[in-house]
């Protein structure tokens, strides 16, 4: 049986789909099968990140109109085998795909895959009611900023209304450097805010951002690898790793506030 985690948040862009697709590598990287789930249908973009954006003929909304199989929608990735996306839909109103058709959908592959990542759209209207009905656990994607730790709150105790196995929360885009300089929340006074458990941490990185910007697929050098496989091993070994987000800066920092206390 596969582990169904949904990636979400309160507030949009701060990074779920690059957190799905980035740990969907690690995943697959480790040998597990890994289907990538669009569940953000109408402003999908798994296909772009994952790279199979070329590769689709149909997507979920064709599925659930017997227009065809699912296993004629998901596509296999071109790198890791073991990775595939059911894409989402290309051409229509969020609200034409249901809840319980996502549903049925989804849990018919349960016996597919290793692990099942639901890419969700952001706040919780009925996008977010649909992408988190088949999961059994929750990430919660998160910046270290206010709005975002706020919003992140909210859809927490939304959610502790329902049953899942696990919620943890990924904070990413934070930077190590204007931590140390006191302009930044760190991670401990992030988690001290929320009362979920920290899964991981994905500094920013300029290689994602360029990634993001060049051809739109993630494209993830073996720096920011590692802190997706991190997250992967704290998913599938119960570890509480973080990747040390300060270290590269510490040196720097050092440097310059030397140079301050001299001048
Ligand atoms: N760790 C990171 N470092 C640098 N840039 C990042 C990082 N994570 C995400 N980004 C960039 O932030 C932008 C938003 O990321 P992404 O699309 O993954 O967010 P999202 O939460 O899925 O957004 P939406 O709510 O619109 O679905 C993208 O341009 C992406 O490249
Ligand atoms: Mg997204």
């Amino acid at each position: 049986m596969a582990r169904k985690i949904v990636i979400t948040s309160g507030k949009g862009g701060v990074g779920k789909t690059t957190i799905c697709t980035g740990l969907g590598f690690s995943l697959a990287k480790m040998g597990y099968s890994v289907l990538l789930v669009d569940g953000d249908i109408g402003l999908n973009n798994l296909d772009i990140l994952t790279g199979t954006y070329d590769k689709i003929t149909y997507d979920i909304f064709d599925v659930i109109s017997g227009k065809c199989r699912i296993n004629q929608a998901i596509v296999r990735h071109n790198f890791y085998k073991t990775l595939f996306v059911l894409p989402s839909v290309k051409a229509c109103f969020s609200e034409n795909v249901k809840i319980k058709d996502f549903y049925d959908s989804v849990i018919c592959l349960n016996n597919d895959f290793d692990f099942i990542l639901i890419d969700s759209p952001a706040g919780v209207e009925f996008g977010f009611e649909r992408a988190v009905c088949v999961a059994d656990e929750v990430v919660l994607a998160t910046t270290p900023h206010i709005t975002s730790i706020k919003n992140t709150d909210r859809v927490s105790s939304f959610l502790n209304g329902k049953y899942f196995n696990k919620m943890s929360v990924v904070i990413n885009k934070i930077r190590g450097d204007l931590v140390l300089k006191k302009e930044m929340l760190s991670v401990s006074e992030i988690s001290k805010a929320l009362s979920i458990p920290i899964l991981g941490i994905v500094p920013e990185f300029d290689e994602i951002s360029v990634s993001a910007s060049i051809n739109g697929a993630l494209n993830l050098s073996d720096k920011v690898f590692k802190a997706f496989d991190i997250l992967a091993q704290n998913i599938c070994f119960g570890k509480n790793c973080l990747y040390d987000y300060k270290k590269q800066h510490i040196g720097l920092f050092k440097k310059i506030l030397n140079s301050i206390k001299r001048s």
